[in-house]
This record gives structure tokens, sequence and C-alpha cells, in this order.
């Protein structure tokens, strides 16, 4: 392999991104795009180079891919990657991987049979700024997360002036709702800090269509440690992160999952001093470009999964948000 070919499947908003970001890594290429769409196909490729395909299947059949980057709604992830798999192909599939912890499972085991790298699309895991924290935190310098505050979310046209509710954040039919789409990131972010949840319990304010149009959870950790994580599709919130340990805490400015640089203020004397902390590595393009040399790394490296994001992580998170939808009402069985 000396360039890495990808293949977009489902070239909507955040593919967008994606190519973008890919275009800002070297030893990767955009080769193809596919779409349920010749023309949406032809026009992304137009715009991010490669080729283009009038449909998934052709777009794994081409020779040229190496690793499809599977962007279509939650869903139909599972379809999509083993779609992809079936074809020999790599797989780094958008977060979250699928409904739920035991489709995810096996979707990993399909992999592993395969001998094929998978890797779940969650690039805050890859972020330097996140992995400069994560470091600090395991130096012991800073003390011990304690507390972990983390909010997401925006205003979903729809959500609440009382207009049709459509579209796929929306939709349960697509997988619509906040915890599956953004509240992934705080949970993910408490887990990354604090590790394993014990328990987590969540309130939630549903839409007509029953999905979650605003989450809290709150969360027990090891050694007591807690956590307080919201997301919404109905307010702007800060997007912003904090994490406390008993020396003073950590600010991950908006957005958090994706910051430029975070902020360390401690608690001892002189109180409240602050200094801003740069992230150890450049982050590429909009951080997009650090999953993809991520997975470039696995690819090269013969690995089948990636450390930053592995496979027990991604199914854990799975198996949290199974426990907070079956607490909140919220169910995607048809
Ligand atoms: N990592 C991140 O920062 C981030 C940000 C946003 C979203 N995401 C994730 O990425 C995935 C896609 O989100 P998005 O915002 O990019 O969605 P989007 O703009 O709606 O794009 C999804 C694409 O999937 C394809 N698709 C196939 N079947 C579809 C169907 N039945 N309905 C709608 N689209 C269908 C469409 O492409 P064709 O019809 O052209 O094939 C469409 O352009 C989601 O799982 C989401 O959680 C990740």
């Amino acid at each position: 392999m000396d360039t890495i070919g990808w293949g977009v499947l489902g070239p909507g908003r955040i593919a967008r991104s994606f190519a973008s970001d890919l275009l800002a890594v070297p030893e990767g290429r955009l080769v193809a795009t596919g779409s349920r769409d010749e023309q949406r196909a032809a026009d992304f490729a137009a715009e991010f180079g490669g080729r283009s395909h009038g449909s998934y299947e052709a777009l794994v059949a081409d020779p040229e891919v190496d690793v499809v980057y599977v962007a279509t709604p939650h869903v139909l992830h599972d379809e999509h990657t083993r779609l992809a798999l079936a074809a020999g192909k790599a797989v780094l599939c958008e977060k979250p991987m699928t409904l739920d912890a035991a489709s995810t499972t096996a979707l990993f085991a399909e992999a592993a049979d395969r001998g094929l790298f998978l890797m779940e699309a969650m690039w805050m895991a890859c972020h330097p700024t996140i992995r400069t924290l994560l470091r600090l935190l395991a130096s012991g310098d800073y003390g011990s997360p304690r507390q972990v505050h983390a909010a997401i979310g925006f205003v979903v046209p729809g959500a609440t002036d009382g207009g049709e509710q459509s579209g796929r954040l929306l939709d349960p039919a697509l997988g619509g709702g906040a915890l599956l789409d953004m509240g992934i990131y705080p949970l993910t972010f408490a887990h990354l800090v604090l590790g394993e949840p014990e328990r987590l319990t969540a309130v939630a304010n549903l839409s007509a269509l029953g999905i979650d149009l605003d989450v809290s959870v709150a969360g027990l950790y090891p050694g007591g440690a807690t956590a307080a994580l919201t997301a919404t599709l109905t307010s702007h919130p800060s997007v912003t992160a904090t994490v406390a340990t008993e020396s003073g805490w950590f600010d991950l400015p908006s957005r958090f999952y994706t910051p430029q640089r975070l902020r360390w203020t401690s608690y001892a004397e002189p109180a409240g001093s602050s200094e801003w902390i740069e992230p150890d590595e450049p982050v590429i393009g909009l951080g997009y470009g650090n999953e993809i040399q991520e997975a470039h790394r696995c690819l090269r490296a013969g690995a089948l999964t990636s450390t930053l994001v592995p496979p027990g992580q991604t199914i854990s998170l799975m198996g949290q948000m199974d426990t907070i939808l079956e607490e909140i009402g919220v169910s995607y069985r048809r």
C-alpha cells in the first residue's frame, strides 16, 4: 500500500468534512465515491477527486478502494459495513456504529473473522487536544479526575417550533434523537477520562415521534467519580466540558470534542491561576485528519482494530446507550 485508497459511501454532510480533511493527509486519497444517485456521486468526485459510482455495491467492488468510509445514517451502518466487509474492504464507520451493543459486537466479530480492519469514526478520541488531556491526567501531576461535565447540541429546525418533524436527526426511522447522534460525545468523553461507568441514569424529553429531543445523563464511575452529561436538539448549549480533580480543573472550550487547546486552573496557591495548554501534536484540518491518520497507522501495521478507538470502547458505549435508551423509553425496534 503506497497511498491508501479511500472510498466514501454516502456523500452527505459529514462525508464532505471528511473528504476535505483527507486532502490534508498526504498518504491517503479519495479514489471513489458511491451514492444511491449517480449525479450526487459525480458532483462529490468532481469536488474532492476520484471516480464516482451510482451504487454502494459498485463502490465496494472498486479494486482501487482499500478502505471504505461509511457515512450513511446510523440505521444503515450495519448493512453498509457488512457490504464493504463482504467485498474484502477495511471499514471506518461513522458513529454510532449501529443501534445497539449486540449488533456492534457482531460487526466486530465479522470483521475479525474476515481478517479486516474495522474502526468507529469516533474522531474525538484521535484528537490531539483530547489525547493531550488524557496524557496530562495520566501523569498524576494534576490530581485524579473526580467529576466531568459536558454539554452538546444545537437547535434542530422543526424540533420545537411545531413544524414538521422531519430530517435525519428527528426521524426515528433514520435513528434520530439527541443521544445516539450527539450524546455519544459527552458519554465517550466521560469514558475516556473516568473509565467504565458503574451506573448510569437518565431523564429525557421525547418528541411526538418518540425520539429524545433532550437528554441528561448522570454517571457513577470507579472510585466514586461522577459525570453530568447532556445533549439537546432544542437549545444552544455551551458545548464545553470540564474535568475537576482534587487540585483544580480543566476547561475544554467550545466545541469540547474538537478543542484547539485546553485550560488548566489550579486551585492551589495562588488560587485560581490558569494556563492555556496547546496540544502535543498538530490538529489536521478540522480534526478528522487525525482520525484518518490513525486508520492509516493501523492499516499499515496490519492491525484489525485501533488502539485509540478500540472495539471494547465502541461496544461499551453502545451498551451504555442501550441502558439509557431503555430508561428513557426510546426504542428503534420496528
Ligand atoms: N463525526 C462527525 O463529526 C459526524 C458529524 C455528523 C454526522 N456524523 C454521522 O455521520 C452519519 C451521517 O450523517 P450526515 O449528517 O452526514 O447525514 P446526511 O447529510 O443525511 O448524509 C447521509 C448520506 O447517506 C446516504 N443515505 C443512504 N440512505 C439514506 C437514507 N435512507 N436517508 C438519508 N440518507 C441516506 C445519502 O447519500 P446518497 O443518497 O447520496 O447515497 C446521504 O447523503 C450519521 O451516522 C452521523 O451520526 C458524524
